[in-house]
This record gives structure tokens, C-alpha cells and sequence, in this order.
């Protein structure tokens, strides 16, 4: 029963306790914590707070936000959302578009991220180019360990239909200045042909892809640069994303600021 208990969310505690608080299942109310419900401003995507999260109600952060979800048709996140994730990379492209460089993306899948952001900063009205990288195809075998492959037979990737989702996404970012370079990272790298990237972010659910993927950047950011790394923060012993990404920023003499919904964030020095 404890086993139990300990893997269900706060917000659906409360009525779980109430059930199951009988004196043979003998639990420890000190084990949890209660938050109540009406105090909490933001409770998604693992993260529960009841600090500010105005955010949320901006028009235009939810306009834009909805553009990402409807690139596969609200399915992906249709009992899940990740706002707050999508906030992060908002302003940190937002805070890009004041620097010179394109935005990269390593790891599209349908493109909720960087759909949320071309609405949110307005990239048409830029000069700037929107490097889209995807294998459309899950992880390759050649650049990933057993558990990642485990992991991308666990989320569905491997069960979706390459071609569908590659023209899913062309047809998603038909009318803004982007290239999509379908392909394995880092075998792809060389094909993006910018040398001053101002955004960057790097979601692809594997390691040696997302530090080739740092590697090959690195130099090219400009000063100010965004990263943003979508895995960093996961709170499990098999967490080789961050043990690697913090061996790249002290390679570089940098530190990464770990975010609350499990983002890591660096600004180029
Ligand atoms: C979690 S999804 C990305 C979600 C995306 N950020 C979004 O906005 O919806 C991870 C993606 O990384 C891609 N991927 C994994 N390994 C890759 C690699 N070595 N090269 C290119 N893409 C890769 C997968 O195909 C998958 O679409």
C-alpha cells in the first residue's frame, strides 16, 4: 500500500488518503505533503508550485502554446501539458531574436516547441533561419544505449510512420523560413549551413547525439546564445543526460541552470 501511495500525485492525494486512511493499512501521513488545490497557481508536467505563474493567461502564450499542441492534432499532449516548459523556450527565443544568429532545433518530432516559438517571437518577421533536425524516425541504434531504445519503444516512436510525421512537419512550417534536415545527429550537423546560432534547443532523449550536438554548436553561438536542454533535470538514477551535459559545461567552464521543470538552461558567456 505504501509502495503505492508513494507514486500518486499531490492534487490526487487528498481523496486517496481519505479512502484508504484506515488503521490496517497503517499509513504515515508525515510521509506526504498536502498542498491544497485552489493555492496551487501551476500543477503539470511533474512540477507544483504556488508561486506566480501569470504566464499561463497572456493571450498570446496561449495562442501560441495551442499552435504547438495542434501540430499533431492535440494528440501527444492531450491529458498532459508542459506549459511551463514551453514558457522557457518562449523567452528564451524571444531574448534570442534580439541577437543576431538562427535558432536550431535537434529533436522536432511534430514540431510543438518550435511552432509555439515562431508564433510566440514573430519569427516571420525576421531575417532569421529555423534549423529544424529530426531523424523522423525515433532514436538510431547506432548513437543510442539499451535503456534509450528501451525508453523510445516505451514513448512510441519507434511505432510511428517516418514519412507521415516528415510531412506532417513540412506542412507545419510551410509558410516561415525554416529547413528541415531529416537525418541522424550528428551525421546531420554539417548540414546546417549558419555560423552564428542565437537558440538552441536540444530534445532528442539520448546522449551522444545531444553532446555531438553541443560540440558542434558551441563555437557557433553567438554570445547571449540560449540553450535550452530538455532533459536535464530528470530525477532518475538512469539520468546519463545530465551526467553528460555537466561534463560538456565544465569542459567549456560553464555551468548549467537547472530549471524547475526539468529543463537545463545555458547562456553563452
Ligand atoms: C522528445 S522528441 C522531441 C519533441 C520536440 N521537441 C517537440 O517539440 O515536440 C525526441 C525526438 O528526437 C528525435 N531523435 C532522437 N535521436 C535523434 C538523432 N540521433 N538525430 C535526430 N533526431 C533524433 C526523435 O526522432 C524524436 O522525434
Amino acid at each position: 500500500m505504501k509502495n503505492t501511495l508513494k507514486k500518486i500525485l499531490p492534487d490526487r492525494m487528498l481523496n486517496f488518503l481519505r479512502k484508504f486512511n484506515q488503521p490496517q493499512n497503517s499509513i504515515n501521513l508525515e510521509d506526504y505533503y498536502l498542498l491544497e488545490k485552489s493555492k496551487i497557481t501551476y500543477g503539470e508536467d511533474l512540477l507544483y508550485t504556488l508561486h506566480n505563474s501569470d504566464f499561463t493567461k497572456d493571450p498570446h502564450f496561449i495562442e501560441s502554446y495551442n499552435l504547438g499542441k495542434d501540430t499533431d492534432n492535440g494528440t501527444l499532449l492531450k491529458d498532459y501539458d508542459i506549459r511551463w516548459r514551453i514558457h522557457v523556450l518562449c523567452w528564451a527565443a524571444s531574448h534570442a531574436m534580439h541577437l543576431e544568429g538562427d535558432f536550431v532545433d535537434c529533436g522536432v518530432h511534430t514540431g510543438i516547441c518550435a511552432r509555439a516559438v515562431v508564433n510566440y517571437v514573430d519569427f516571420n518577421n525576421s531575417n532569421k533561419k529555423y534549423f529544424l533536425l529530426d531523424t523522423f524516425n525515433g532514436l538510431d541504434a547506432r548513437y543510442s544505449t539499451a535503456w534509450e531504445l528501451r525508453r523510445n519503444t516505451l514513448m512510441g516512436y519507434d511505432k510511428e510512420d517516418s514519412d507521415t510525421l516528415y510531412n506532417q512537419v513540412k506542412e507545419t512550417f510551410k509558410d516561415f523560413n525554416v529547413s528541415i534536415i531529416r537525418g541522424t545527429v550528428p551525421d546531420t550537423l554539417s548540414q546546417v549551413t549558419s555560423n552564428q546560432i542565437s537558440y538552441l534547443s536540444i530534445d532528442m532523449n539520448c546522449v551522444a547525439p545531444e553532446v555531438a550536438a553541443l560540440e558542434f554548436f558551441w563555437d557557433k553561438m553567438v554570445s547571449g546564445g540560449m540553450i535550452v536542454l530538455d532533459d536535464y533535470g530528470y530525477a532518475n538514477s538512469t539520468n546519463d543526460q545530465k551526467k553528460a551535459h555537466d561534463e560538456f559545461a565544465s569542459s567549456k567552464n560553464i555551468r548549467i541552470l537547472t530549471l524547475p521543470t526539468c529543463q537545463g538552461l545555458i547562456i553563452k558567456p
